[in-house]
């Protein structure tokens, strides 16, 4: 029987033009630039301005993507976009960005599992894949978190900023120890739905909402969620820590990456963070670390990659890719 996998064709990324750096967030509530980056790793964030919406950040992301895989938007049957901050209830943004494209081929849809969204996405267009229902797929992660965040609250907007990822991936036949997605593993339960959610919804008070969290209930999950899901795919890819070339972690918060990857037992050298520079932009935050390092020559072809993120719901999860 033919083995197929998914395999990363290419990646792209995209920011808003404005930067707003802790010091600017000095002006506006009562915080201080210490006190961010000592408990966060954050130093600034992109924030989106007129015109800039998770659709065109999204497209933004989606072009560079295919344009490093040599491809067009013809090429593409499949676009899956992990956003909790769509441009409309609906239609999903996943079809705007593909009209924008001028994709008229295939398939698109949404996901939404919050900060964990990118691993949900990138899992299910794998499955897609592999079942042979599309050929190549676009993966986007995309958020404007400035929008649904209350600038008022300064413990929790001092967290987030906006952006995107995208990753084109291509069905192809491979071998086992060739490239492409290796493994998944995904988790959620809702009994920690009041820890990090919005307080609003179409169904409950027709408004969008603003974001809520307890911050010190989500840091004392997180680590536990993260190591027990990343421990469960290596373990079932006969794999240990020290074999992964690429840790490239949810941006949510230094502190958190740094604690993970210690209990992991990965060394902080093979750790891709970004947070000091994008903050916590959600779904949107693995597929701009992995753009990043990828452009700037640390992950290269062969490379063990190690995706993971938790977020609200909560919702968790891990992949391993060689890339
Ligand atoms: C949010 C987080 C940074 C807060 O850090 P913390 O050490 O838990 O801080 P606390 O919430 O206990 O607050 C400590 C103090 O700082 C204050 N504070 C909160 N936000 C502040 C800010 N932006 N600037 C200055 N002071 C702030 C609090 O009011 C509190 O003051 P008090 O002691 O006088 O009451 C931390 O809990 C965290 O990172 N949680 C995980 C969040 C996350 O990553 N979520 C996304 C997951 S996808």
């Amino acid at each position: 029987m033919s083995l197929f996998r998914s395999v990363v064709r290419g990646t792209g990324s995209a920011l808003p033009r404005a930067v707003v750096t802790n010091k600017d967030l000095e002006a506006r509530i009562d915080t201080s630039d210490e006190w961010i980056q000592q408990r966060t790793g954050i130093r600034q964030r992109y924030i989106a301005g007129d015109g800039e919406t998770t659709v065109s950040l999204g497209e933004a992301a989606a072009r560079r993507a295919l344009d490093a895989a040599g491809l067009v938007p013809e090429d593409i049957d499949l676009v899956i976009l992990a956003t909790a901050t769509p441009d409309n209830t609906f239609p999903a943004s996943s079809t705007q960005i593909q009209r924008r494209l001028g994709i008229t081929k295939g398939f698109a849809f949404d996901v939404q599992a919050v900060c964990s969204g990118f691993v949900y996405a990138l899992t299910t267009a794998d499955l897609y894949l592999k079942a042979g229902m599309a050929r190549r797929a676009l993966v986007i992660g995309a958020e404007t978190f400035s929008r649904i965040i209350d600038w008022s609250d300064r413990t929790t907007c001092v967290l987030f900023g906006d952006g995107a990822g995208a990753l084109v991936l291509e069905r192809q036949e491979g071998d086992p120890s060739g490239p492409g997605v290796l493994i998944s593993r995904l988790r959620a339960d809702g009994s920690h739905g009041d820890k990090l959610f919005v307080d609003g919804g179409p169904s409950s008070t027709g408004t969008v909402g603003h974001l809520r969290m307890e911050g010190r209930e989500v840091f004392k999950h997180a680590v536990g969620m993260i190591t027990d899901v990343v421990e469960e795919s290596l373990e079932a890819l006969s794999l240990t820590p020290g074999d992964i070339d690429w840790f490239v972690p949810h941006q949510a918060n230094r502190r958190i990456i740094e604690a993970s990857a210690k209990k992991l037992g990965i060394a902080i050298e093979k750790v891709v963070i970004t947070v000091d520079q994008h903050g916590n932009t959600s779904a949107a935050s693995i597929p701009l670390a992995i753009d990043h390092a990828v452009r700037d020559g640390r992950i290269r072809a062969g490379d063990l990659v190690l995706l993971e993120a938790m977020g609200g719901g909560f919702t968790w999860g891990a992949v391993v890719v060689r890339w």
